[in-house]
C-alpha cells in the first residue's frame, strides 16, 4: 500500500520560550539533531517518501533545515497554514496534496523510538478506516485519550477530565481519505482547535473500524523544557560511541562510557563521562561533561562541570561555580561566574542570553 506523509511542523511552541522565539519547536536538537529529523527518518523507515509537512511562522527555518528531502530518502511539499487551529485544522490544509490516497501522519515535536513501520504493517494489513498508537500516561489529561475494547477503539476524547483510561494518542496515525469527510463535520473544540482526536471518533460514530495498537520503546513528546531532556536522554541512551579523527584530545583528559566526539573539537584537560555527545568545533578546557549531555557545535566549556543538559550551538560557559545540571542551553548563549560563588545552577535560557553569575 503506497502512503503519503504528513508532517506537522507549525505551531507555536509557547512552552519552550524563550528558545522558540528564534526558532521552530521540531528544530530543537536531541543529541544534536532536530527533533523533526527523528520523524522524518521513521517515515521514511517505514516506506513513506512523499511527505507533506504543514508549517507555520517559523516555515522558513523548517524550510531550511529540511531541504528538498534529498538527503533523507524523500520529497517533501511545504504547506503553509493559516494559524495554529488544531490537527485536524493542518489535514484540512493539505486536503489538496493528499488527495485520495491513504496517509501516515506525524507530529513533528514528538519522538518514537519503536519507529512508525508496526503502525504501517497493521493498517495495510487491516480493513481499517484509521490505525492510531497509544501508550499508558501517568496523567492522560493532558492527551487525547482512547478507550479499547477487544483490541478495537470504542471511544476517544481529547484532554479528558476525568479521563475515562490511561491510553494516550501518541501523535502518529495513518487514515483512509474517509477522515477528510469527518474533518468537515467537525467544530472548534473548547481550546478553539479542530481536534483530530474528534475526527476520529466521528469515524466511530460511523462504525467505521479504528484499530490501536501500544507502542514498542517510548514515547516522547517534546512539548517542554524537562521534555527535551529527558528526550535527550532517551536518545543518547542509544549513542553509538565514536570519535572522529580530525577531533584533538590531550593526554591529560580523561574519556569513559559511550562518548562521541565530532569533528575538529578540542579536549584540554576534560574529563567526560558519556552518553555525551560533543559537537563539531566545540572546545572543553579544564571541563567536566557527564552523563546525558548534549554539547553543540563549536560550543566552548571552560572551568565548568555539566551534566544531563542540552547546550545548543555557539554557546560557551566559563569559570561556573557548582555544576549545570538538568539545563537547556538555548544559542549564542554565554554564561560566565566567578569561583566561588553559590553551588547549583538551574537554567532554561533563550537564544543570545547573557548571564553573568
Ligand atoms: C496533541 C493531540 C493529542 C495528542 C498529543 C500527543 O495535543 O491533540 O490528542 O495526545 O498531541 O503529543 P497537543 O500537543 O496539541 O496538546
Amino acid at each position: 500500500m503506497r502512503l503519503k506523509g504528513l508532517l506537522l511542523a507549525g505551531g507555536t511552541g509557547s512552552r519552550l520560550r524563550p528558545l522558540t522565539y528564534t526558532g521552530a519547536k521540531q528544530l530543537i536538537p536531541v543529541a544534536n539533531r532536530p527533533i523533526l529529523f527523528y520523524a522524518v527518518e521513521a517515515m521514511v523507515e517505514a516506506g513513506v517518501t512523499e511527505i507533506g509537512v504543514i508549517i507555520g511562522d517559523t516555515g522558513p527555518s523548517v524550510q531550511e533545515a529540511l531541504g528538498d528531502g534529498s538527503r533523507f530518502g524523500c520529497r517533501f511539499t511545504f504547506i503553509p497554514q493559516s494559524a495554529p487551529l488544531g490537527l485536524a485544522h493542518a489535514v484540512m490544509t493539505a486536503e489538496s496534496f493528499l488527495g485520495d490516497d491513504p496517509f501516515l501522519m506525524m507530529l513533528g515535536d514528538n519522538l518514537l523510538r519503536g519507529g512508525l513501520s508496526g503502525l504501517v504493517q497493521r493498517f495495510a494489513a487491516g480493513d481499517y478506516a484509521a490505525s492510531i498508537l497509544l501508550t499508558p500516561v501517568p496523567d492522560p489529561r493532558q492527551f487525547g485519550v482512547a478507550v479499547v475494547e477487544n483490541g478495537r477503539v470504542v471511544r476517544l476524547l481529547e484532554k479528558p477530565d476525568p479521563p475515562p483510561s490511561n491510553l494516550a494518542l501518541v501523535g502518529a496515525y495513518v487514515f483512509q481519505p474517509v477522515i477528510h469527510r469527518a474533518i468537515h463535520t467537525l467544530k472548534p473544540s473548547r481550546r478553539g482547535e479542530l481536534e483530530i482526536t474528534d475526527a476520529l471518533q466521528t469515524l466511530v460514530d460511523w462504525q467505521l473500524p479504528v484499530d490501536a495498537a501500544l507502542v514498542q520503546g517510548w514515547w516522547k513528546d517534546t512539548g517542554r523544557p524537562e521534555d527535551v531532556l529527558d528526550a535527550n536522554r532517551l536518545v543518547l541512551e542509544d549513542l553509538q560511541a565514536g570519535i572522529d579523527p580530525s577531533a584533538e584530545i590531550d593526554d591529560l583528559s580523561q574519556l569513559s562510557g559511550r562518548v562521541q566526539i565530532g569533528p575538529r573539537a578540542r579536549i584540554v584537560r576534560s574529563t567526560i563521562r558519556g552518553p555525551v555527545i560533543i559537537g563539531e568545533e566545540a572546545e572543553l578546557v579544564d571541563a567536566y561533561v557527564g552523563p546525558y549531555t548534549s554539547v553543540g557545535p563549536r560550543v566552548v566549556i571552560r572551568t565548568a562541570e555539566v551534566e544531563n543538559s542540552v547546550i545548543l550551538q555557539d554557546s560557551e560557559l566559563t569559570d561556573i561555580p557548582g555544576r549545570v545540571d538538568q539545563s537547556l542551553i538555548g544559542q549564542r548563549v554565554r554564561v560566565s561566574g566567578a569561583p566561588q560563588r553559590p553551588r547549583a545552577v538551574r537554567l532554561v535560557l533563550g537564544d543570545q542570553s547573557r548571564i553573568d553569575l
